[in-house]
Formats: C-alpha cells, sequence, structure tokens
C-alpha cells in the first residue's frame, strides 16, 4: 500500500532535521561532543522552577487560557517591552504563543498569499524558508557577507522587492552569524518598509545575549507602529526552551487576525508556562546576566582558537553561535568529516539558507570544558 499517495501535492521539499548534530550526546558511548544545539546549557533560574512545581501542586496551570494569553501575563510582557524595548504597546497589543516560532508562523499564514514573497536573511535561522513554504509562499533570500560582519545591505535588499513582497524578516541578535544590527542599519531596512509598505518581522530570540552591543528594537523607531511585528521569547534569556512560551507585538489590526489563525492552531499556549513565565518577568536579570557572562567567556575562548586553526570567524556581537568559514569547502561534508574523526558535531551552514554554504556553525551554549575538549579534538584533524 502507498501511503505516501495520501499526501499533499505542495513540493515543499522540507529539510529533514539531523538530530544527532542537533541533540547532545545521543552516541551510546558518550563520545561526542555535539556543539549543535541552539538551547542554553543552563537550568532556568531555580526560583521560576519552584513557583512552577509549587502551582502544579495545587492543580495550577492546568487549564486552557484566554487563547491571546493571561492579561496578567500579557500586562508584564507589555510593560517590559515599553521599559526595555521602547516599543509603544498594551496588553491588548501582546499574543501569547507557544514559543516565538509558532507566532512567526501564524504571522506567515495570516499575511501570505500564495506565492507572494518574504524576504529572509540568509544565513538565516532554519525554519523561516520552511514556515514560508508552508504558507504557500516565497522565499526570496537576502545574502549576508561575512566581509560586512553578517550586516544587512540596505540597497540589496532594496533590489529583492518586488511586487510580490509582502513582508521581510530581520533577525539580530542573529542565529547563526551573532550579528547585532546597529540604529543606522535599522533606520534605512524601516525606511525601506515604509515606503514600500511592507511589514517588518522582527525576531528577537535573543536580545538580552548581547555582548558590548546593545540590541535596538526596531518596533522602537519612529513611525513603524504599523509596519513591525516583534518576536520575543522565554526560551534563550530565561532557558526554558521547554516550557514552549513566546510572544508577539503589534498594532490592532494584524494582531487581531494573527490571534484568530493561532486560536485554530493551538487554541492557547500552556497554562504553566506563562504563569512562570509571569513569575520570571518579575525578576531582575541577575540570573541572565550571569549566562550571558559565561556566553562571553566561552565566546572569547571558542574564536580566536577558531581563527587560529584558520578558520575565520567574525566575532559575535550576540546570540551563542560561532560561525566559523570553512575555507571554501562543503559544508556537510566537512561536519560529517569533523563527526568522524573528531566526534564533535556541528551544524553545516548549509542548514541556515544556501548562502550559509562554505561555514559551520559551532554553538557555545555548551560547557566551557567541553567546548575546549571538542576543540582540542578538531585542531588534531584540520
Ligand atoms: C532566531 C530564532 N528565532 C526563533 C526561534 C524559536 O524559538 P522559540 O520557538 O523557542 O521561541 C529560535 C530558536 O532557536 C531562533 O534561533
Amino acid at each position: 500500500m502507498d501511503l505516501l499517495k495520501h499526501l499533499s501535492d505542495r513540493d515543499l521539499n522540507l529539510p529533514q532535521l539531523e538530530f544527532p548534530r542537533i541533540k547532545k550526546t545521543i552516541d551510546k558511548d558518550n563520545k561526542i561532543i555535539s556543539l549543535g544545539p541552539g538551547e542554553p546549557d543552563f537550568l532556568p533560574d531555580k526560583r521560576i522552577l519552584n513557583y512552577g512545581s509549587k502551582l502544579l501542586k495545587q492543580g495550577k496551570g492546568t487549564r486552557y487560557s484566554e487563547p491571546q494569553g493571561m492579561l496578567e501575563l500579557r500586562k508584564k510582557i507589555a510593560q517590559k517591552l515599553r521599559k526595555e524595548n521602547k516599543i509603544k504597546t498594551n496588553e491588548d497589543n501582546i499574543m501569547v504563543s507557544c514559543g516565538s516560532e509558532e507566532a512567526i508562523f501564524a504571522t506567515l499564514l495570516t499575511l501570505v498569499d500564495k506565492k507572494e514573497e518574504v524576504i529572509v536573511p540568509s544565513p538565516g535561522f532554519i525554519s523561516y524558508i520552511p514556515i514560508i513554504k508552508l504558507v504557500n509562499g516565497v522565499p526570496k533570500l537576502l545574502k549576508l557577507d561575512e566581509e560586512d560582519s553578517w550586516n544587512i545591505n540596505p540597497d540589496r535588499l532594496k533590489k529583492l522587492i518586488g511586487k510580490k513582497t509582502r513582508a521581510i524578516i530581520i533577525n539580530t541578535p542573529s542565529n547563526p552569524t551573532g550579528n547585532v544590527l546597529g540604529k543606522k542599519i535599522l533606520e534605512e531596512i524601516a525606511d525601506i518598509a515604509v515606503d514600500k509598505d511592507l511589514i517588518i518581522l522582527a525576531d528577537e530570540a535573543y536580545e538580552k545575549i548581547t555582548y558590548n552591543k546593545k540590541h535596538i528594537s526596531i518596533g522602537s523607531l519612529n513611525g513603524l507602529d504599523n509596519h513591525v511585528i516583534t518576536f520575543q521569547t522565554f526560551s534563550k534569556e530565561y532557558a526554558m526552551c521547554g516550557f514552549r512560551l513566546g510572544y508577539l507585538t503589534t498594532g490592532d489590526k494584524l494582531l487581531n487576525e494573527i490571534n484568530q489563525a493561532n486560536f485554530y492552531m493551538t487554541l492557547a499556549p500552556p497554562s504553566i508556562s506563562q504563569l512562570m513565565g509571569i513569575k520570571a518577568l518579575s525578576l531582575p536579570d541577575k540570573y541572565i546576566n550571569c549566562m550571558v557572562k559565561e556566553y562571553k567567556r566561552r565566546r572569547d575562548m571558542i574564536v580566536p582558537r577558531l581563527n587560529d586553526m584558520g578558520l575565520k570567524t567574525v566575532m559575535p556581537e550576540g546570540a551563542f553561535y560561532a560561525f566559523a568559514n570553512i575555507n571554501g569547502k562543503n559544508s556537510v561534508k566537512f561536519s560529517d568529516m569533523l563527526m568522524k574523526k573528531a566526534k564533535v558535531a556541528v551544524i553545516p551552514g548549509t542548514e541556515f539558507g544556501k548562502y550559509g554554504e562554505g561555514y559551520v556553525r559551532m554553538s557555545f551554549a555548551t560547557k566551557y570544558e567541553l567546548i575546549e575538549k571538542a576543540l582540542k579534538r578538531m585542531e588534531k584533524v584540520i
């Protein structure tokens, strides 16, 4: 029986996730050191975890919440966005989601018609292209250059915009490049979006994980209120990936439509996670700052070592990835070689779009000693 004949005719050609590379150590002998995972190696702050278990013991957080997200959480998020990100918003303009990826999905589902185009940075976060394809849109790749410290080139962006362009995704701090967009470039992108009447999806998943450079939310720039949808998450800075808690903010009209679509996808985000999110937002940033300090210590070790190995790596300004130039080699073959000969797992650059070829991503959300050990092994085979 050919069960595959039942599949939809949409030729999505989605990338197969390579779990051996992405998951920490799934080999039985524990020999592989994985620099693959895009998730913090820290536990969430104990106060958040204790609060969650206390609530569960009382049977709280077990029911559906308001689909848009609990009012108390939305109030806290709005407060945070106003204070820290200078985004003019309020609780009615927040939609809580199962991680920011779901919010990005619901947004593109709401905005994009068949064959309409969405501009995505390349190299860029692994899920953008598949999501655009899943909603029958067309991804247009905006090439980023290592020589330009992986910044967005506004002239190149302008040239990519055509009649069918609906939206632009930007991601700062960036996965996988670590680039943090500065104010001038953000303003240029903003002017282009307003001029061409396009929506900007601002993915700020790593907004608090920056090193010596401040993150700026494009949604805080003047005149952009109706053109930006900002996405943030508890996954990275609160190390709460598994709780699946993210959110977006935008103007009323779009928010209501996206919220509607989201309701039919997941009904509501997990209640226990939302309650823990309220707790997380009531804590000072001290714990986050400690994690960021440790990421910086690791960054300052891994990047010079990669450069010394001849794998040129731009110093990341944010997030927790080193994106190394492998000197024109095929990134899948290079990653396979590292896995086989050094037992080190890295992610081939092609997983981040075609302009990621020639690079590999290494996560430093991995213990310092393990990174050192992985680098020693790599030095022997490169
Ligand atoms: C740039 C970026 N955006 C969004 C996400 C999705 O995060 P979540 O759905 O956990 O909020 C990730 C996860 O790795 C990411 O790297």
